[in-house]
């Protein structure tokens, strides 16, 4: 049988395993512990456990064990008060933690399927987007690729923060969002032939004077 049809029929396999939904009290043990599995130094069972019950969680499933998951949240604990997150006040931007796939479940578009389906209800619930911390470049490239993030590499807030912080909003901004991309172009090249202009007088009064 050719690969192709091999491969394909493997896949179709997979997603029809894999079921994706959203998570519930019961199954906190179960992310637990594909979080544990997934990081090289997880938090402590506890507050994990604690953050879960702020936050809404999607699981993968494969039958009734968690392979998967993802979470988001727009709420903390301040002063032992639930409250809404500055950033959700202000923008209405989820804050997205703990993406884990146990390793032998990688590869198989599960990660994916997590935050389509995150991404999905955040938007119902009329987000204007999110905001995260990719593990590594590595990760932080996927998210790029996958979902369009945006990387905020001078992200003050989070410059003590390993990982790499991104953040992806819903809806495109629209007069201002340009303007600011227009003086960002007109700016480079206004720097560019400064650069070149400089350049090139440096090295004519230099070749003069060797002559
Ligand atoms: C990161 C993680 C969640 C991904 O899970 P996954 O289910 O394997 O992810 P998916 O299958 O949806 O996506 C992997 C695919 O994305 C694509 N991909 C990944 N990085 C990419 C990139 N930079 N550019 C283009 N495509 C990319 C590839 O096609 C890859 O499949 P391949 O390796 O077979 O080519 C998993 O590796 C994990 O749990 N890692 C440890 C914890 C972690 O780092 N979490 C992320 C925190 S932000």
């Amino acid at each position: 049988m050719p690969k192709a049809i091999l491969l394909g029929s493997k896949s179709m396999l997979c997603k029809r395993e894999i079921d994706i939904a959203q998570g519930q009290r019961g199954d906190y043990n179960g992310i637990i512990l594909v979080l544990r599995r997934s990081y090289p130094y997880p938090e402590d069972p506890e507050v994990i456990r604690q953050n879960l019950l702020f936050s809404q969680n999607v699981v993968a499933k494969v039958g009734s064990r968690i392979v998967g998951s993802v979470s988001y949240t727009n709420v903390r604990v301040s002063k032992g008060e639930v409250v809404e997150t500055p950033r959700y006040r202000k923008n209405k931007m989820y804050y997205v933690w703990g993406l884990a796939v146990l390793p032998e479940y990688r590869r198989r578009g599960i990660a994916a399927r997590l935050v389509r389906e995150a991404e999905r209800d955040m938007y119902r619930k009329k987000a204007n987007g999110y905001f995260g911390n990719a593990f590594s470049e590595e990760v932080a490239q996927w998210w790029v690729c996958m979902f369009g993030v945006r990387l905020r590499r001078l992200a003050l807030d989070r410059l003590m923060t390993a990982g790499v912080p991104f953040e992806k909003r819903f809806r495109q901004e629209g007069f201002f969002e340009d303007l600011k991309t227009k003086c960002r172009e007109l700016m480079s090249s206004l720097l560019t032939r400064t650069y070149t202009r400089a350049k090139t007088g440096i090295d004519e009064s230099y070749k003069s004077r060797l002559h």
